[in-house]
């Protein structure tokens, strides 16, 4: 049995906030941001329901399906608009869904979490799934924080996942979690994001090298054999650091961080529609989609993607 990945689908808020414009209430700089995260930009604005309602619109309209063909919708979000009901439930009634929905946070992992469980949904009897990714993060920064308020922004994506009988997109997906790391990035009820950004980089690479390499053996694929990676969105130098350890160039590294910084559970959806606009992803060939998060949480995937 198998899951094939139908449409995608991204949405980002129109207010474009430079680091200029941030250097100009905080003690930082556009030099220290982007030598020191590649961010050079991030979009700031919206709900995560209206992130989520417009990404995921845009992932049906690409499926060439309607609101009545999807029997599950899972929102992956950190940043859910209300502690109750779910905002995965708002988003399903503004697309005109009448079935079940529920969010999944799993922070920056949360997408392929959200990928992980529609899989197992359609593997027990659910034909159409559609997985959005969507935060709002912004809302819960400090903005006098420099530590948080270069990193963190707003943004959607969304998939729609389709049972296939007869074959798969989806060749590896390897999840993990790490509670007892819960404090090294957190944000308490009615707080901000707060964070051990040294302590977090250094286990972010580990996770994520070490879940990337049991992913590409599951899948039974070489590190030579991917041609795209979709590493969540959080800093460059993790990027960097991680690709050069599963000794994948960093040409095949997909990276809008540069416009949109951290959206977490939207990242990778982001990057991966980014790269298909452009025309990188191409049917058959393998990809490695690879994210860690607060938590700590961590997953990678191997996909090959067949539309
Ligand atoms: N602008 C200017 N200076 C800043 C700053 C900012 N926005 N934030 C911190 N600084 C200062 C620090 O106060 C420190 O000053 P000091 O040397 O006088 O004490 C100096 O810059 C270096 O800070 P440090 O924390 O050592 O920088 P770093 O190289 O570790 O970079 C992060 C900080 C946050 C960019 C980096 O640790 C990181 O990206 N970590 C991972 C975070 C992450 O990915 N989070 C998301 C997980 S999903």
């Amino acid at each position: 049995m198998g899951v094939r990945f139908r449409g995608w689908g991204i949405a980002v808020p129109d207010r474009v906030v430079t680091n200029d414009e941030l250097s100009q209430t905080l003690d930082t700089s556009d030099e220290w941001i982007f030598e020191r995260t590649g961010i050079r930009e991030r979009r700031i604005g919206g709900t995560t329901q209206s992130l989520g309602v417009l990404a995921g619109q845009r992932a049906l309209d690409d499926a060439g399906c309607t609101a009545d063909d999807v029997d599950f919708l899972l929102l992956a979000t950190s940043s859910p608009d209300r502690i109750c009901p779910s905002t995965a439930v708002l988003i399903a009634n503004e697309l005109g869904m009448s079935c079940p929905a529920m969010d999944i946070n799993a922070a920056c992992s949360g997408f392929m979490y959200g990928v992980r469980t529609a899989q197992g949904l359609l593997e027990t009897g659910s034909q159409r799934i559609l997985v959005v990714g969507a935060e709002h993060l912004s809302r819960w920064v400090d903005w006098s924080d420099r530590n948080m308020a270069v990193l963190l922004a707003d943004g959607a994506g969304a998939t729609v996942l389709e049972h296939d009988p007869d074959g798969t997109d989806l060749l590896s997906l390897v999840l993990g979690a790490d509670g007892s790391a819960a404090d090294l990035l957190t944000c308490q009820h009615e707080g901000y994001f707060q964070m051990n950004g040294k302590e977090v980089f250094r286990r972010a690479v580990r996770v994520v090298v070490e879940s990337s390499q049991k992913a590409l053996a599951d899948a039974d694929v070489s590190a030579d054999e991917i041609s795209l990676v979709i590493p969540h969105q959080a800093n460059i130098r993790i990027i960097q650091a991680a690709v050069q350890r599963l000794g994948i160039g960093m040409e095949r590294a997909v990276v809008v961080l540069d416009r949109y910084g951290n959206t977490s559970s939207a990242s990778i959806p982001l990057a991966f529609d980014d790269a298909r606009q452009n025309g990188r992803v191409k049917a058959g060939e393998y990809a490695l989609m690879t994210g860690f998060g607060a938590g700590m949480t961590w997953a990678s995937g191997v996909i090959r993607w067949s539309k």
